[in-house]
């Protein structure tokens, strides 16, 4: 059948937009705080009133909290993971419609997938919390005592293999090496894609078992996008600063992904570190010994997502905060350089940085910055760090004000603030 010139057109037209919805580089949103699931109303409902504008500031990934019924009410404690109405967030309905809201604007949604540990249903006899359920009239996810690692100290009625990672001690280590486990959990997870519209995947505290387990459920559910938090302190001096070098905290990070597959990201933790003690008028930390990024962004940037917090650094928690005003110029760095960047909830809507950020989401995309741009460091001294992103980017933060001729002339300016300036390219 011949298609005549007007199909041909549209025909055209609809590869050309689906060609650049597969190429547009990713950019994260943390869609929710600590204390998201205090919402009055729920916080699937108040978030889909916020979709218009995450849509404009070019989001492509929303992360949202972790979707199953849980003993703490921030989801952290899953226990039957089938039963989604449970959940402090709202009801599976009200997820559904937020996702579906989403996917209406081209926003893949991401699940925090809380799998190493599960809290329990009841007691056996012997008053131990080891019977779990999984929230089906059926016998998925419904568990005991030999589903728990047996070297779990908390819960030492487990007869499982030993723990592969580090233990989580609030609840029971499931046992990963099961093969059960993984079928049923792979299982529920492509159930999440196929019945609740979930894309991919945020796995919560992957130190709890081997790269390998990560890789199973990488391989068994294909997720669009998926990235670990493989959360480790970084180093630091006897005098509590930060040491200027932190190669062992990205290397970690590389082997990590690297033997979970390599198609999984994860958080890059050394930027966050380093970003927030450079700020403070260390800037010289911004460039490793090779004259590159120094966090996981210089070594692997394909594989790191990039952050300023989330909801255990920043929020209500503040386990390790970057310097309340430096935040602009965290997000002037991070939505600059390579790595895929990830923007949080409270910094875009509770602190107002809407629009100063959106500034700077539209100078990526208009470039064509993304996870693997280069970077050449032009100055990184103590209050002045300078950069040029590919070749029609030039960013700078920090107090001093004068950048000299690091600029050339035919660069203007594209967005400024409180101590950063972005150029592009006349
Ligand atoms: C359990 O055993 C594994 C393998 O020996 C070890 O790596 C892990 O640290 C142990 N966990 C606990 C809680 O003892
Ligand atoms: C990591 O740092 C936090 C806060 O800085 C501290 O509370 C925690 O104990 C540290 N963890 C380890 C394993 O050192």
């Amino acid at each position: 059948m011949m298609m005549s010139s007007h199909h041909l057109f549209w025909f055209f037209l609809l590869s050309v937009s689906y060609l650049a919805a597969l190429a547009s580089p990713a950019l994260l949103f943390q869609g929710f705080n600590w204390d998201s699931w205090k919402k009055d109303g729920g916080w699937y409902n108040s978030l889909k009133n916020s979709v218009p504008d995450l849509a404009n500031a070019g989001i492509t990934h929303v992360w949202l909290p972790p979707p199953s019924q849980s003993a703490a009410q921030e989801g952290y404690m899953p226990g039957r993971l089938y039963d989604l109405s449970a959940s402090s967030y709202g009801n599976q309905n009200e997820l559904k419609s937020l996702i579906d809201a989403f996917h209406q604007k081209g926003i893949k949604c991401l699940a925090d997938i809380v799998i190493n540990h599960r809290t329990a249903e009841k007691q056996d006899g012997r008053g131990i919390w080891c019977i779990f359920e999984g929230g089906t009239p059926d016998d998925r996810l419904d568990w005991g005592p030999s589903f728990i690692c047996r070297n779990d100290t908390e819960y030492s009625d487990g007869t499982g293999n030993l723990d592969t990672g580090e233990d989580f001690k609030p609840a029971p280590d499931i046992d990963h090496l099961n093969p059960r486990v993984q079928k049923e959990l792979s299982d529920w997870m492509n159930w999440l894609k196929s019945d609740i519209g979930f894309d991919g995947w945020r796995f919560d505290f992957v130190k709890g078992y081997a790269p390998s387990i990560t890789k199973i459920y990488m391989d068994q559910t294909s997720p669009n996008f998926a990235v670990g938090e493989k959360w480790d302190n970084l180093s630091y001096g006897q005098d509590g600063k930060l040491d200027p070098n932190q190669d062992a905290h990205r290397h970690a990070l590389v082997d990590w992904v690297n033997a979970a597959g390599g198609a999984v990201t994860a958080f890059d933790f050394p930027t966050k570190g380093i970003l927030q003690a450079a700020v403070e008028g260390e800037l010289w930390r911004l460039k490793d010994s090779n004259g590159m990024p120094p966090g996981l962004i210089g070594l692997q940037p394909g594989s790191a997502v990039t952050f300023i917090d989330n909801h255990d650094t920043g929020s209500t928690q503040k386990l390790w905060p970057f310097p309340s005003d430096k935040v602009m110029q965290g997000y002037a760095y991070i939505l600059t350089h390579p790595g895929v960047p990830s923007i949080f909830y409270d910094h875009f809507f509770d602190w107002g940085l809407k629009e100063e950020i959106g500034k700077l989401t539209a100078i990526r995309a208009r470039n064509g910055i993304n996870e693997k741009s280069s970077v050449k460091i032009l100055a990184s001294d103590s209050d002045l760090y300078v950069a040029a992103i590919d070749d029609g980017v030039i960013m700078k933060i920090g107090a001093k004000y004068e950048v000299g001729d690091l600029v050339p002339p035919n660069y203007q300016i594209a967005t400024s603030g409180q101590d950063y300036c972005v150029w592009e390219k006349k």
